[in-house]
């Protein structure tokens, strides 16, 4: 049983391979947190609970113990109104104006599965894998509000899933001031967060910082998760590593606004907080209505922050992401943006894709320009129509003609948006989100359409299926490309406008449930200028996004080690591009682009018909190789060695489960004169297993522990890539 309840205690212990969660009831009925963290076994913690001196803070009535102030005291959904002064999980506005809800514990249900959420996207239990429910309702017996409190327990995988639905059951109306999916309060600790900021071009950037006695709070409020800042973030005991100590990992499964906070307390409890994004959300709900938070996951490693990453990689990958594509071979692409942006034609893009074929691609992407007057990226979003003027024909031809050099089709779309020159924006001024009575926010001259409107919905469902059924169109790249501002939508009346932002997101999850169960055979990409929508929510949809507009190998290093301390390989688009590169001007060999990209979905993305014949004889070296490991990428344990933000190198590793083969890889990023000898170490293999290396035999352990001797390295950004395999001697004594 991964769940044990003590119901004469009051104790629920969630039991995972290696940790263990555990809550109990209070003596006034609050539900405390007592514990997260390594295994061990279960036992009654209460005398972890604060009962020192405390003057001065407030406790509830029926006390007369002034250390029972729930500002003191570990909560599992702490709310307003009840003395907790720090980030709460629930601020609830009464009828009356008051902000309060006093949640007390009512009653617990166990169930075997996992629990699903109402229109928003969860985690899954496979058939067969031992996954369990808790739920636990708690209650406020003054206003009649009942939140449900769900966790989900993946025992194999080592996490636990969280939500909770709050249901207004009083008389009166409410106002959901704020509602977190995750809270998670430590009795003891210094710990550090780390959070991976970023921008346009440059996004997942690792920082590490101290929590001390304050608050950190980091969020979007770009209407997506952003290039800002992402809800995955880990806290960590100080001296963790990327392979020792305790860590904790937390993501949201949600694509919109979102607030995290850290803090510590003055008397050294730390508290972390994860949920929708709180600074302009409210959320009304009258008798009888309920509301859902998005799905929150943690996990815990005592082994650093590498097992946190598997942890993450296994669950998105087996329990996620449900399409097809997730843990099957990708198309090898090539896509026009960087070879051409908005300047091709049909015939310009076949020269393309016949170059393609002499590299081993598999498949086209015509990126964005193809449909009416989308000369530049001034206009024409909204107008889902082909322009068969630039493509010299129908796209059914086009698709044919593509189809016929033995390459798929794929095709950009930016369904979300409009443009104030478009036929849809003449038609429908009144599904671009406005604030009324002022001109719009522009962002790269385009609007946002209102996703809370039905039927908005219903006209792209129709567009899009109408394009989507016109040809062989075997992958999509869903694009969304400006932060959404102007929220106001007219049909939110009663002081509903705080809805907005989740609603829109709702609207955006029910058109993505409707086109990916329609198309189950049809690759979607997502992007969001590069990667401004890389989340748990999207992987949900699609198995993978593009990762940044940034094809600069060497900025790349950076922007994929952040990106993989919780996304799996598999879901990060990566390309080989132009050198100089487009994004800084950088000089870089065709080698290091190639394998840089190999550790992602790999394509191309530059004007293929301008390459050497000797270049692209090494392309399709490079596409063959990446074909034949791919499927070892795709499913192995990843591994990072070298930190690009510490050192002047990057390199990663991917063991396959059963520690039979394995593939390393090295860039540096400097080279000096008269270098010292580098080794370089292995992970994840079997220590006493014989590995083949290059036509030389090694021991894993030796691999480990010593490491391969580096050639050396000189010239441009030089890297080398290792393929590693278990030799058939396997276990034969070398001495
Ligand atoms: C965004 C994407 C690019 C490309 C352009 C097209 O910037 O990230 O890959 O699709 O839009 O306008």
């Amino acid at each position: 049983m991964a769940i044990i309840v003590n119901e004469e205690k009051g104790i629920f212990a969630l039991e995972t391979q290696n940790s263990l969660y555990q809550m109990q009831i209070g003596k006034f009925g609050h539900l405390f947190h007592m514990y997260y963290g390594e295994k061990m076994v279960p036992q009654d913690l209460s005398y972890l609970l604060f009962d020192g001196q405390a003057n001065f803070t407030p406790y509830p009535y029926e006390s007369n113990n002034r250390s029972d102030s729930l500002d003191f005291l570990p909560q599992e959904y702490p709310t307003s109104g009840t003395g907790d002064l720090r980030s709460v999980a629930l601020d609830i506005e009464n009828e009356d104006g008051t902000h309060v809800v006093d949640l007390r514990f009512k009653t617990f249900e166990l169930m075997s599965g996992k629990y699903r959420l109402e229109s928003l996207p969860s985690f899954f239990a496979k058939a067969d894998e031992k996954v369990e429910t808790l739920k636990i309702i708690l209650f406020d017996k003054i206003s009649n509000i009942e939140v449900e409190l769900y966790y989900g327990v993946f025992e194999d995988r080592d996490v636990i899933t969280r939500a909770s639905r709050i249901t207004n059951l009083g008389t009166a109306s409410i106002t959901i001031r704020k509602a977190q999916s995750l809270t998670l309060d430590f009795h003891t600790g210094q710990f550090d967060l780390i959070h991976f900021h970023g921008k346009w071009t440059m996004e997942r950037q690792f920082e590490r910082l101290p929590i001390r006695h304050s608050t950190h709070s980091f969020g979007s409020n770009h209407g997506v998760s952003s290039n800002r800042q992402n809800p995955g973030f880990i806290i960590a005991d100080k001296n963790t590593t990327e392979t020792s100590g305790a860590c904790y990992g937390f993501n949201l499964v949600y694509s919109g606004n979102f607030t995290a906070t850290a803090e510590q307390s003055s008397l050294e409890l730390s508290r972390i907080t994860l949920g929708l994004g709180d600074s302009t959300f409210s959320w009304r709900l009258v008798t009888g209505e309920a509301f859902g938070t998005p799905e929150a996951i943690l996990s815990y490693s005592s082994q650093g922050f590498e097992r946190i990453s598997q942890n993450f990689h296994d669950v998105i990958r087996q329990n996620l992401s449900r399409s097809k594509f997730t843990n099957t071979s990708r198309p090898v692409l090539i896509n026009n943006w960087e070879a051409t942006y908005f300047d091709f034609t049909g015939e310009k893009l076949l020269d393309i894709a016949q170059s393609a074929t002499e590299i081993g691609v598999d498949l086209l992407v015509m990126d964005d320009g193809w449909f009416a007057n989308r000369f530049d990226d001034n206009r024409s979003l909204g107008d889902w129509y082909v322009n068969e003027e630039k493509l010299g024909m129908p796209l059914k031809d086009f698709v044919h003609k593509i189809n016929d050099l033995g390459l798929k089709f794929g095709l950009w779309i930016e369904p979300e948006m409009v443009s104030e020159e478009s036929e849809l924006y003449r038609a429908h001024p009144e599904w671009a989100l406005n604030f009324p009575h002022r001109k719009p926010l522009m962002g790269r001259n385009q609007l946002v359409l209102d996703m809370s409107k039905p039927e908005v919905i219903e006209y792209l469902f129709d567009c899009l299926t109408s394009i989507f059924d016109q040809a062989n169109i075997e992958y999509v790249k869903w694009d969304m490309n400006r932060p959404i501002t102007d929220w106001f939508s007219k049909d939110l009346v009663n002081g509903r406008q705080g809805e907005l932002q989740h609603r829109y997101i709702l609207g955006l999850y029910d058109l993505l449930e409707r086109l990916t169960s329609r198309y189950p055979n049809v690759c979607f990409e997502r992007c969001a200028s590069g990667g401004a929508r890389f989340d748990l929510g999207m992987l949900y949809y699609q198995p993978q996004i593009w990762t940044s507009d940034n094809t600069d190998a060497i900025n790349r290093l950076k922007i994929q080690y952040g990106m993989s301390f919780f996304y799996p390989i598999s879901s990060m688009g990566a390309h080989v591009a132009v050198s100089p590169s487009h994004s800084n001007g950088r000089i870089t060999t065709l080698k290091t682009r190639a394998l840089t990209a190999a550790v992602g979905t790999f394509g191309y993305e530059l004007d293929l018909t301008k390459m050497t014949n000797d270049e692209k004889a090494e392309a399709l070296d490079y596409t063959k190789a990446y074909k034949a490991y791919q499927k070892l990428i795709f499913s192995g344990d990843y591994y990072r060695l070298e930190n690009p933000f510490d050192t002047e190198c990057s390199s990663w590793q991917i063991v396959s489960k059963d520690k039979s083969e394995s593939l390393l890889t090295f860039v540096a990023t400097n080279v000096t004169g008269y270098p010292p000898a580098f080794y370089l170490k292995a992970k994840g293999l079997d220590k006493s297993a014989l590995y083949l290396v290059e036509g030389q035999e090694y021991y894993g352990s030796v691999l480990m522990n010593i490491g391969i001797k580096l050639p050396k390295l000189t010239g441009v950004y030089p890297s080398v890539q290792y393929y590693i395999k278990k030799s058939k001697r396997a276990g034969k004594k070398q001495l």
